[in-house]
């Protein structure tokens, strides 16, 4: 880090103190303590991740970043105040949230996120520290520092959607969860993880959203030779939803018995599909051969299978369609490859 990285994340931390103890130690703070309770947080929780609250006014934190002496430019180049164009005055960025710290996977807090305690119509649910020299959001994963060993240890890591799911799933005694901050898989991420771990087991919100984000993940990683399974959730549940409604050995035993990546692309296809139409029999055909394109001779066997006993197509008519399949889908990435001298697309890369 560099000399002005630092202040920044001095600055972290002295604001993470600050909102940690305006969350305990103040009656301002007791509706957000409440709010939290009353969502399964015990107030070890709220300790060991430094959950905090901030004040509704506008510049308290400002106030007291400068009473210490912080350059007050250097703070807002970290996105933890806003300076106000034209004239000298400084505000927060977080006001009257619920303040979650963000950490690198060192341990040092980098940004925030900050929910609001009651939903109203025209706020974000979640409002978060701006990309800055110390955050970039596409690197991060919520939990990497205290989940590391954890994943070392089990050889496998669980992929969420949200931080408040990883912070469920440790309640629920399962430390080996991180999540993306609120953005999609990046190849930052994966290659972070690829360090780590060969096993990840993706456990996305049960909701549309979810499923479409997890299709997304799952190619990209299996793409990159990482084993990949998919954790289902049911009745458009997210993780901490599940874990409040059916509690964490319920959740444990699906966590226990993920789908394999090509079952899950074929239940993602199958959704919305009505194999009375023979057009939905034909694309759900026509999507699970292209996963299929270099898998061994056994899983293409047992997938084949399935598909004819799911659409009433025979066995040998699927063949014939996947050998064409196989060798359209070879001259595209050989035509591919003579137009840009790469790969370049995922599905060339399997
Ligand atoms: P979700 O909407 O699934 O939030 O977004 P959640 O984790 O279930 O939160 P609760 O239970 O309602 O409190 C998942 C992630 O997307 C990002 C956050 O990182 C969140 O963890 N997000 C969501 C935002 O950045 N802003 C938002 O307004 C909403
Ligand atoms: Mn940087
Ligand atoms: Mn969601
Ligand atoms: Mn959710
Ligand atoms: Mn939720």
């Amino acid at each position: 880090y560099s000399k002005s990285e630092e202040n920044m994340l001095k600055a972290h931390q002295f604001a993470a103190d600050f909102y940690h103890h305006l969350l305990l130690n103040t009656e301002d703070g007791e509706p957000a303590l409440n709010y939290l309770l009353k969502r399964g947080f015990t107030k070890e929780d709220i300790e060991t991740n430094g959950i905090g609250w901030s004040l509704p006014t506008w510049d308290s934190l400002s106030i007291l970043l400068q009473r210490e002496q912080y350059s007050l430019d250097e703070i807002v180049e970290s996105g933890l105040i806003i300076k106000k164009e034209n004239d000298q005055t400084y505000f927060d960025r977080f006001r009257d949230r619920i303040m979650f710290p963000i950490r690198d996977e060192f341990g040092k807090i980098i940004a925030f996120s900050g929910r609001i305690i009651h939903q109203s119509s025209n706020e974000a649910k979640y409002l978060n520290s701006p990309e800055s020299p110390i955050f970039h959001k596409s690197q991060v994963l919520y939990n990497l520092d205290k989940a590391r060993g954890s994943i070392r240890k089990s050889g496998q890591v669980i992929l969420m959607e949200g931080f408040m799911d990883v912070l469920a799933a440790n309640q629920a005694g399962i430390y080996n969860a991180v999540a993306t901050m609120g953005t999609s898989l990046t190849p930052q991420h994966i290659t972070k993880l690829k360090r780590l771990v060969e096993k990840i087991i993706i456990c996305y919100d049960g909701d549309n959203a979810g499923w479409e984000a997890a299709k997304r993940a799952s190619e990209m990683l299996h793409a990159e030779k990482l084993k990949v399974e998919i954790a289902v959730l049911p009745e458009k549940l997210d993780p901490d939803e599940y874990i409040r409604k059916y509690g964490a050995e319920s959740f444990k035993k699906i966590l226990d018995k993920p789908h394999a990546y090509i079952a899950f692309i074929m239940m993602h296809a199958r959704r919305n599909k009505n194999f009375q139409f023979e057009n939905d029999v034909l694309q759900y055909i026509q999507e699970v051969l292209e996963h299929l394109v270099g898998k061994s001779p056994i899983e293409r066997d047992l997938y084949i299978k399935q598909l004819a006993g799911e659409t009433n197509i025979s066995e040998d008519a699927i063949y014939a369609q996947f050998r064409k399949f196989e060798s359209d889908h070879a001259k595209t990435i050989k035509r591919n490859y003579q137009k840009d001298g790469q790969t370049i697309d995922i599905q060339t890369r399997q």
